[in-house]
């Protein structure tokens, strides 16, 4: 996988404190920023390096997304997400991610097949559900109910076995809708609904949240090529926390199953995938745009931990590409649910309008990320605050696997163990206790 390092592309460091010199070489990829290998940095210098949040560490070689955040540009296997949220349907995503090449109609039609075939979930899961309580968080039931997957495919899952991996792959994005939207039904004191066969991956979504047994349900076509579309801009993004979660959870041989419970844990954060519930509560709570300056003001203030919620972002230091779509398809729900007047997408467009024209957040390069927009029309297709971070880990799911797989098949994975900088205690005798003051 790896390009390799060109023999003149080197980078030397000077230990100023010796004047000893290390060499060490520079990787190119196939585009995007140059790293330095720093592999034996430790073993020629007894240094560490330190990156606290890996503001500047690369912790793999990937070929599955990229990004650049200065021109706001995301691609998903060399597709940009403008072009796929508008092309493309999220089964086909899916397929890409896992696949690296778009499917054909056979390909496209077996994979939806088989997705279809692994939608249930074996029936002594539904009782797991029982023992939350009623008003339990769904993120909370959703990490819950994924880890106890992995008890139920435990001894059948030889991740060194690629068919295994791969079935493992189809389990967990066929079955996390299913999770998911008994994780709602469960909420609401509703029977869970079977997913059907005849729907799409994003029709059955909805269908299984907001269909009873008591009649017939149709599923709003705008609404469920909204809910594709929305899958598809969460889907994957490079090594974002919850993935680097999954990544280094798998690298010590870890169930898959037990994996994607541990990224869903990590999506939770209100300053990861927990921000699009965060930004409705946040607009809910300004209420009206004359409130806007007084939050602005909030946000800007270093006194005040109060941070604009949906804005900003580790790498996009440009619009979040994601943001655009979201906002246009936010307008296009809104105008076939016939909204005129959304008051929290008049307060939404006029904090952006704001924020963007405000010194502060164009000095640090703070933009509407991919959270922004999503929680209004969510709300607009009826879905609780609660529920809004749940979709995003349905949608993350086939990213987390992807990302889990590529590690597992990568030649120089190993399991992840950082170290440290040390700044603790240095070794000092026991005190008995009769001699502590
Ligand atoms: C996602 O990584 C991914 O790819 C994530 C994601 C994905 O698809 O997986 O894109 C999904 O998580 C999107 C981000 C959702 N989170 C939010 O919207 C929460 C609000 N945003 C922030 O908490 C923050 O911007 C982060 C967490 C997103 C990024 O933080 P960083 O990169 O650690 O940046 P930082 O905290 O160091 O901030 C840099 C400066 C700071 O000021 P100074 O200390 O330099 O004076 O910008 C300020 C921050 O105070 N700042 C903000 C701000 N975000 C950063 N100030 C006000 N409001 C904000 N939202």
């Amino acid at each position: 996988m790896t390009q390799t390092a060109d023999k003149a592309e080197t980078f030397t460091l000077t230990d100023n404190r010796t004047g000893k010199q290390v060499t060490l070489p520079v990787m190119k990829g196939s585009t995007g920023p140059d790293v330095i290998d720093i592999r034996k940095l430790y073993a020629e210098t007894g240094c560490f390096t330190y990156d606290p949040g890996f503001t500047s560490t690369g912790s793999c070689e990937s070929q599955i997304t990229y990004i650049d955040g200065d021109e706001g540009v995301l691609l998903h296997r060399g597709y940009a997400i403008d072009d796929l949220a508008e092309h493309a349907t999220f089964p086909e995503v899916c397929y890409l991610l896992l696949n690296n090449h778009l499917p054909n109609a056979a390909e496209k039609e077996e994979f939806e097949s088989i997705l279809r075939r692994h939608s249930m979930v074996h029936e002594q899961l539904t009782r797991f559900y029982s023992g939350f309580r009623r008003d339990a968080h769904p993120m909370a039931v959703l990490c819950g109910v994924v880890g106890a997957l992995s008890a139920f495919y435990h001894d059948s899952t030889d991740i060194e076995d690629p068919v295994q991996r791969k079935i493992a792959a189809h389990r967990l994005i066929a079955k996390i809708p299913t999770i998911a939207a008994m994780a709602y039904k469960y909420s609401v004191g509703q029977p869970f609904m079977y997913p059907r066969n005849d729907l799409s991956y994003a029709e059955n979504f909805l269908y299984m949240t907001f269909g009873t047994p008591c009649e017939p349900f149709k599923v709003n076509p705008v609404l469920s090529k909204a809910m594709d579309k929305i899958f598809i801009l969460h889907a994957d993004h490079e090594q974002n926390a919850s993935t680097s979660t999954v990544r280094l959870a798998g690298s010590s041989g870890a169930n898959p199953f037990a994996c994607i419970a541990a990224g869903i844990a990590s999506l939770w954060g209100p300053a990861h995938g927990g921000a699009n519930e965060a930004v409705l509560k946040m607009l809910e709570e300004i209420g009206s745009v004359d409130r806007i300056p007084e939050i602005v003001r909030r946000a800007k203030d270093k006194n005040d931990n109060f941070r604009l919620m949906g804005f900003g972002h580790r790498v996009y230091k440009n619009y979040d590409p994601r943001a655009q779509v979201m906002r246009k398809t936010c307008h296009e729900v809104l105008s076939e649910l016939g909204i005129k007047d959304e008051p929290l997408l008049d307060i939404a467009m006029e904090l952006e309008k704001i924020a963007l024209s405000d010194e502060y957040f164009i000095e640090k390069k703070l933009y509407p990320n991919v959270d922004f927009y999503s929680g209004i029309i969510l709300k607009a297709m009826g879905f609780p605050t609660s529920m809004f971070t749940v979709l995003f880990a349905v949608a993350r799911t086939v990213g987390w696997i992807s990302q889990w797989k590529e590690m597992i098949e990568d030649p120089v994975q190993k399991i992840g163990r950082p170290r440290q900088l040390y700044t603790g205690e240095t070794k000092r005798s026991f005190v008995p206790l009769a001699e502590r003051g």
